[in-house]
């Protein structure tokens, strides 16, 4: 495990990255770059693409790491420091403070979910490249092969109980807004929090909390998203980035990692401060709305109707034949052909 306990800001560790680069003599090996600066070894390539978006040039080379050519106008300076990055927004300045990052881990969210009652602070991101007992909502298996991004982030919001569902869409719209970054066209959201680009899903979002009668205590919020190939026998209703981007091998998992990042933390902000804005902008990126829907509810039984609306808590707002009805959670069908 690679644990980062720098009180580093996301610029402070990109510059910590140039400094280590500007110092080795020679190529150095992304571990032992990511040694010198304080990184994990999952985040080196996002902070040398930024570098390289401030102005430098870096060679990187199969086997030996990478080498400075030129540095960026001012390695410590706005170039790094201020820049937005390879994700063209802000640095993330809380989300990500800290990153664990570990080889292989039963569920990313198991690894959160750990130290956030260890009492860890807001912002930790626990990452894996491969999970061996993945979870999905309502149960099911979140398939984790190497290849993938798969993350927790650790949450103590301030927001009470009942608005909890709001925390898997805000995610999801910072996931939609970092991949539409990354050139993925026509993302969108589906209630309740998955991430698709043509009906077909590319990231999935899982909330799990500590919840006493009125607020949230802590809420750890896995996003898993399939950077490669989604499996065949899926391809009706997955896809992966590879299979959304041209070139298909241009995003590296640390790219897409710091652009989540950098994306959802405004989104966070956005919904810690009660920002009315925020729905609206959830709204208009929910394809799941002014359709025709079947929901299949956590005990099993359906509701059909005409979904309407997301209200102040993100429940489903439902037109049936029997009048309204709002859903805290449950599975969204869309009903064809009407
Ligand atoms: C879903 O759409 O069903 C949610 C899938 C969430 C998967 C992610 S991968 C990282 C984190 N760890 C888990 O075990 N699950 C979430």
């Amino acid at each position: 495990m690679t644990r980062l306990t720098a009180a580093a800001t996301s610029a402070g560790r990109a510059a910590a990255v140039a400094r280590a680069l500007a110092r080795a003599e020679g190529f150095v090996s992304g571990e032992a770059l990511a040694r010198a600066a304080g990184v994990s070894r999952v985040a080196v390539q996002a902070y040398v693409r930024r570098l390289v978006d401030a102005g430098a040039t870096v060679e990187a080379r199969a086997g030996s790491g990478y080498r400075m050519v030129a540095p960026p106008v001012r390695p410590d300076g706005p170039g790094v420091a201020a820049h937005g990055g390879s994700s063209g927004v802000a640095p993330a300045r809380w989300l990500g403070s800290q990153i664990e990052h570990h080889p292989k881990l039963p569920s990313t969210n198991d690894g959160a979910i750990e130290a956030a009652r260890r009492g860890a602070q807001e912002g930790l991101v626990v990452v894996t490249d491969l999970q061996t007992a993945g979870r999905g909502r309502r149960g099911r298996t979140w398939l984790s092969p190497e290849g993938g991004l798969y993350f927790s982030m650790l949450l103590r919001p301030p927001l009470a109980a009942r608005r909890l569902a709001l925390l898997g869409i805000t995610v999801g719209l910072g996931v939609s807004r970092a991949l539409a970054r990354l050139g993925i066209a026509d993302v969108a959201l589906k209630w309740p929090n998955d991430v698709v680009v043509d009906g077909r899903k590319v990231a999935g979002v899982l909330v799990e909390a500590s919840v006493d009668t009125e607020r949230v205590a802590w809420a750890v919020v896995g996003v898993g998203i399939d950077a490669g190939k989604a499996p065949p026998d899926l391809a009706d209703t997955a896809v992966g980035l590879a299979e959304l981007r041209e070139p298909a091998d241009a995003l590296s998992r640390a790219a897409v990692l710091a652009a989540v990042l950098d994306w959802t933390e405004p989104e966070l902000e956005r919904l810690y401060s009660d920002d009315p804005a925020l729905m609206v902008d959830v709204s208009a990126s929910c394809e799941t709305l002014g359709s025709e829907v079947v929901v299949t509810l956590p005990d099993g039984s359906t509701v059909q109707g005409t979904a309407t609306a997301l209200d102040h808590d993100g429940c489903l707002v439902l037109r049936t034949a029997e009048g309204e009805v709002r859903l805290a959670s449950g599975d969204v069908t869309a009903v064809r052909g009407r």
